[in-house]
């Protein structure tokens, strides 16, 4: 059974503060057509004291024996044909945390693509986005990235950590036919170098809003503004700034992090992989960036959130959003008619 301790609703969306396992378990089958998040990363970061908190896990193997159980729920909830889209990074062992006490890395992203597997979805794609080494370097000064173990021992030099969107797909199984609805991007309101960018595998794209003309602009066709990629643009990366305002929501007690998804990515997977008028899911709500990104582009969204704080702050910015989607569309039905 679900305990909902909160609920919020808006015309588009429906937020609840709850464990997302026993809350997905009550959801209808194939009810999501597009799940988003970011999971939270097994012992990196600790947002509340409760034992449901998929945060609180001593080891990656603990988190993935909690993780399964929702990846189950997420495999039966998603409509046939359709995709769940985690945002992850491999996640580095400090020193003397690893079982035979040397420092490196662990694959956390191998080990949820494992878990989503052998809970029914097969693999669909991994998106690398970009992150600059030097700026990794100069946050958290790794061995491995320092120029003085390049020139001392390069042995121990690595390159660095980008985030990846990990892509898994839930086939149609026999019987399911009917509940396939393909995702459309018709050729008129889609240029092709929107597409080329966008399966691009290395995300590293800027927001600089370039506008590409399509089709003939005496038969109507105009200019889309999209955020093309630009690679070897400086750091190259999807701006990691362009995130949800999180201060907004920090838990005054020690220790807590949250670590928005940003908005960038959420929006490039909504767009490749969702309908105007679909449902997206986020299991891990946080502050609410996937549904404030599915709002902005008129999908709908479902969220749960466990911190009361995030929460909270989650419907305040899902209002927001969805107040400024419909002053967006009342703004281009005027222009439209003017
Ligand atoms: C990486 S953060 C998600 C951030 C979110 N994508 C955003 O942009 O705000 C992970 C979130 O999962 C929440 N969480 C952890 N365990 C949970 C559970 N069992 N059910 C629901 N939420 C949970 C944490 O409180 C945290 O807010």
């Amino acid at each position: 059974m679900s305990l909902v301790l909160d609920q919020a609703h808006g015309a588009g969306w429906s937020v609840f503060n709850a464990d997302c396992v026993t809350f997905a378990a009550g959801m209808p089958d194939a009810s999501v057509d597009l799940a988003v998040f970011s999971p939270p990363f097994s012992n990196l970061y600790v947002y509340s004291e409760s034992a449901a908190d998929h945060g609180n896990c001593a080891t990656d193997a603990e988190f993935f024996e909690h993780y399964r159980f929702l990846v189950r729920e997420l495999y039966r909830i998603t409509r046939p044909g359709r995709l769940c889209a985690i945002h992850v990074k491999d996640l580095v062992y400090y020193q003397n945390s690893s079982a035979d006490g040397s420092a490196g890395l662990r694959a956390f992203s191998d080990g949820c693509t494992r878990v989503h597997i052998e809970e029914g979805f097969s693999f669909h794609c991994r998106i690398t986005i970009h992150r600059d080494p030097v700026l990794e370097r100069a946050k958290s000064n790794p061995h491995g990235l320092l120029w003085k173990t390049f020139q001392s021992d390069a042995s121990f030099c690595r390159v660095g950590m980008p985030e990846y969107l990990m892509v898994y797909r839930r086939w149609t199984q026999p019987g399911e036919e009917g509940l396939v609805r393909p995702v459309l991007h018709p050729k008129a309101e889609v240029p092709l170098e929107r597409w080329q960018d966008l399966a691009g595998p290395v995300w590293r794209t800027g927001e600089p809003n370039i506008a590409i003309p399509y089709g003939d602009p005496r038969m109507g066709g105009g200019s889309l503004t999209w955020n093309l990629q630009e690679p070897g643009r400086g750091d190259g990366d999807l701006p990691a700034t362009d995130v949800l305002n999180v201060e907004v929501a920090r838990d005054p007690d020690a220790e807590r992090h949250l670590c928005p998804m940003p908005l960038n990515i959420t929006r490039r997977a909504i767009d490749l992989w969702t309908n105007p008028g679909e449902v997206v899911f986020s299991p891990y709500t946080g502050i609410g960036s996937e549904g404030v990104a599915a709002l902005g582009m008129g999908r709908k969204f479902i969220g749960t959130e466990l911190h009361p704080t995030y929460f909270g702050q989650a419907t305040r910015f899902l209002a927001d959003a969805e107040r400024d989607a419909a002053a967006g569309s009342l703004f281009d039905m005027l222009n439209a008619a003017g």
